[in-house]
């Protein structure tokens, strides 16, 4: 009789086969940056996630260096928004504030911008808006601008979630003309239109005041189509893939996984750590080993590396272990 049960007997044989670990190095930890001075402003959807100030950062960059967490992707809060969001690419803003001084701070930390109007336009849409459309080509040379704007500033990666086709090619080619040939791109290729966002659009204050995203995100219904827009990217030049949300969409992971050999990015997104926070506060799940086994699923559907705002506490639970 086969007998799988062998391989399970004592904790040094089920450590010897196990197929698939979540190390420190494979987690990126978001951070919101907030315009304005001497402020950490808790985001109440999101509990253990803070808006900060570019002069308070180095308190979270700091935990993030002793965790062993090795990358963080930025979002802004800008101070002013405008129709076209202009505040994307100010060099004076809080995302390029960050970025130099995580750099200055930590020079080692691997520094990711998350590239996206939605932050900054005054209807809350990833693109420019004309009669109630998003735009999708005038909007390529706005997301090039604040992509070069970034790497400008010292990021080594600019990570467009704007889901406009077209916008890595338009990206590659504003980076290369400025003559950042080595700043990757880490492209949300596989984005859907989630409802698992709401958390976040209330940390970003980036929810859309009319209508909703669904002209330009994916409908979650499809997966064979996910892999389209993977095909797309990779054409265009991304050096990284990312699958967004994780959880419900392990599907798309893992098939991504499956026919790209770039580097795989699963987004444990804001409302996956909502549910998980809010479960756990209630007494009704052990928290810590439902993030590591969350996280873990998303390694063994293929992921390389995991966005998630579980990261340091992920990477303490991680080290405790060894
Ligand atoms: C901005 C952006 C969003 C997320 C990442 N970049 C929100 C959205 O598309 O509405 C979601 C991240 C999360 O929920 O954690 N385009
Ligand atoms: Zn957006």
């Amino acid at each position: 009789m086969e007998r799988l049960r062998r391989l399970r007997r004592t904790a040094a044989i089920r450590d010897l086969v196990r197929e698939n670990h979540v190390r420190a190095d494979d987690l990126i930890y978001p951070l919101f940056v907030a315009a304005g001075n001497d402020s950490v402003t808790p985001v109440e959807s999101m509990p253990g996630v803070s808006q900060y100030t570019v002069d308070r950062l180095s308190e979270v960059i700091d935990r993030v260096v002793s965790a062993g967490v090795k990358a963080v992707l930025l979002f802004g809060i800008p101070d002013h928004k405008d129709e076209q969001g202009s505040g994307a690419w100010d060099e004076e803003g809080p995302v390029c504030r960050a970025i130099r001084a995580i750099k200055a701070r930590a020079p080692g930390l691997v520094v990711i911008a998350d590239v996206c109007l939605c932050e900054y336009t005054s209807h809350g849409h990833c693109g420019l808006v004309h009669d109630g459309s998003i735009l999708n080509d005038a909007t390529l040379p706005l997301l090039a601008k604040s992509a070069v704007a970034y790497a400008r500033a010292g990021a080594d990666i600019v990570a467009p979630s704007d889901m406009m086709d077209g916008r890595v090619a338009a990206i590659r080619a504003a980076l290369d003309a400025s003559g950042f040939v080595d700043v990757a791109v880490m492209s949300y290729s596989a984005k859907f239109a989630s409802a698992y966002y709401g958390p976040f659009r209330d940390a970003a204050g980036s929810a859309p005041q009319f209508g909703d995203r669904r002209t330009y995100q994916m409908d979650p219904a499809n997966g064979r189509e996910a892999l389209r827009e993977v095909a797309a990217d990779v054409a265009e030049g991304a050096d990284f893939i990312i699958a967004k949300p994780a959880l419900a969409y392990l599907d798309v992971l893992a098939r991504t996984c499956d026919v790209c050999d770039l580097p795989v990015v699963a987004y444990n997104v804001s409302g996956e750590y909502a549910m998980v926070k809010a479960a756990a506060a209630n007494g009704w799940i052990d928290e810590r080993r439902v993030v590591l086994e969350n996280l873990l699923a998303m390694k063994r559907a293929g992921a390389r590396m995991i966005i998630t705002y579980h990261a340091l506490d992920a990477a303490e639970w991680i080290h405790e272990e060894r």
